[in-house]
């Protein structure tokens, strides 16, 4: 049975960071995150034009943790507390083995090891708190940093799953160029 409870916010810190709630103070770098073309060429979500709309996904954010729904943290420096980047575990499809996590970290910050600390802590949080069996990960087939960055923290390839999503109607234009990676809890 997994554990659906982010009241009080998880708060999560490793070495170098802190996994907090957002808040609207993380506008300006999260609508970097978000929309910035380069951060953003193998991500199909639908960009923020605005701050405005930027606030917007911070609130629904915040409101999903709130009716304990999914958990999405601002990734931010430990000694500063400003916004590097971004973590979220959700999931799509409702069921315990479900679970994704999704990631971003502005291009200044990339390339140090911050995401798999972040990761680490998430992935942590994960199977020991909310008692999840599995988390995945979704990512464009091309976007080699966030396969290599997967794969150096233990996630494997699971084409049996990305063969199942492909059946899936509204799965199937985006599984053309998605790969899955799934870590097991042991
Ligand atoms: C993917 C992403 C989160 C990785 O974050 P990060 O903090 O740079 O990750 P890490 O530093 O922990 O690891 C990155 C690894 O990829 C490697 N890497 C970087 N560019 C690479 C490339 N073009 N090909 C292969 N490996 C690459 C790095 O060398 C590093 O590996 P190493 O530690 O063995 O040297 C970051 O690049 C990012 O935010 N990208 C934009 C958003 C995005 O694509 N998110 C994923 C959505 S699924």
């Amino acid at each position: 049975m997994i554990h659906l409870n982010f009241n009080p916010f998880p708060v999560l810190t490793t070495e170098r960071l802190v996994l907090r709630e957002m808040s609207m103070d993380d506008t300006e770098p999260y609508f970097i995150i978000r929309a910035d073309e380069e951060m953003n060429k193998y991500i199909p979500n639908p960009r923020p034009k605005n701050h405005e709309e930027t606030q917007a996904i911070i609130e629904r954010m915040m409101s999903y943790a709130r009716d304990n729904k999914s958990v999405a943290w601002t990734i931010a420096d430990k000694e500063t507390n400003q916004m590097l980047g971004s973590m979220c575990l959700w999931t799509m499809q409702g069921n315990d083995d479900g679970w994704e996590v999704g990631y971003a970290i502005l291009t200044e910050h990339q390339n140090k090891g911050l995401m798999s600390e972040a990761l680490q802590a998430t992935v942590k949080y994960g199977f020991e708190v909310m008692n999840l069996p599995m988390i995945h990960a979704y990512t464009h087939k091309d976007n080699a940093s966030s396969r290599h960055m997967l794969e150096k923290n233990g996630f494997a390839r699971n084409t049996i799953l990305e063969a199942t999503q492909s059946e899936i109607e509204d799965m199937k234009e985006e599984m053309q160029y998605m790969v899955i990676y799934t870590l097991q809890r042991v």
